[in-house]
């Protein structure tokens, strides 16, 4: 199978996978952002921070986002750890993070023994306007490698991606654009193995199974590994998103 999925808390999962097996840990952690100060961060739900109050969906929230800074710091090291000591050498890590915490997710990256190679900006056209300042309409993606980049490999990545969030079809509420993912798993070789400690509804997965890429993912919320399941079982079958989107995971929150 091409793919496999573990419901559960990702610290436990990854202790549990052997040594240097991973070519890329590709994950979009749960922030622990979205507020202006300690208490709005830590007492809203995710739900509450990442999407406003006129939104016209009713998206499932998703648990682990409500750390402060310091212990979010410390959470993502461990995490980052973990993948590292399952990562091959010249393997790549890239996780996604917003403007407040990317000063946290670098140096978690750096603290776990991955060399911080970059950011790259995620650019969202479709985003609010902010009155009187600037808008925000960018996420970062930091990266990094084990050692070195594999430079025999003739690839040649993008150094940003602009794409909206989806809206058709969207089943989670920070679903990552598949088109960008789509670039992102290129990072590791054809037939390598993907991770994503923080699977959400699959987009990751679903993407390194359409490049020909193998896939770990592991997702806590039992409502987000249901669907991520529908979703990789969809793509690994040959089915369309559409054909996903139609039969549906059901609301098993
Ligand atoms: C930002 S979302 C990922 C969204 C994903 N990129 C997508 O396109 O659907 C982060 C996910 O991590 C999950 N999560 C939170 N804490 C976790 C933990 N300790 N272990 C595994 N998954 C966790 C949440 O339930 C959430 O679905």
């Amino acid at each position: 199978m091409p793919y496999t999925l573990h419901r559960g808390d990702a610290r436990t999962v990854l202790a549990g996978l052997p040594d240097g097996i991973i070519d890329a840990v590709i994950t979009d952690p749960p922030y622990n952002s979205g507020g202006r100060t300690s208490a709005e961060r830590t007492t809203k739900t995710a739900r509450a921070k990442y999407t406003s109050g006129d939104a016209g969906h009713t998206l499932a929230n998703f648990p682990g986002d409500n750390r402060d800074q310091r212990s979010y710091t410390r959470w993502l090291t461990e995490l980052l750890t973990e993948s590292y000591r399952a990562a091959k050498k010249h393997a790549v890590a890239v996780v996604f993070t917003d403007w407040r915490q990317e000063p946290c997710t670098t140096d978690a990256l750096q603290m776990a023994g991955w060399t911080w190679s970059g950011t790259l900006p995620w650019i969202k056209p479709a985003s609010r306007p902010r009155k009187g300042g600037f808008k925000q309409s960018s996420e970062f993606i930091v990266w990094g490698v084990k050692e070195s980049l594999d430079r025999s490999r003739a690839i040649y990545l993008p150094g940003h991606f602009i794409a909206s969030q989806p809206r058709k079809g969207r089943v989670h509420i920070t679903q990552k654009p598949i088109e960008v993912m789509r670039e992102i798993v290129q990072i590791a070789p054809p037939g390598g193995t993907v991770l994503d400690p923080f699977t959400g509804s699959g987009t990751t997965g679903v993407a390194a199974l359409r490049e020909g890429r193998q896939f770990i993912g592991v997702e806590l919320s039992d409502h987000y590994a249901t669907i991520a399941e529908a979703r990789l079982n969809a793509e690994e079958n040959g089915l369309t998103q559409d054909d996903f989107i139609l039969a549906g995971p059901g609301d098993t929150a």
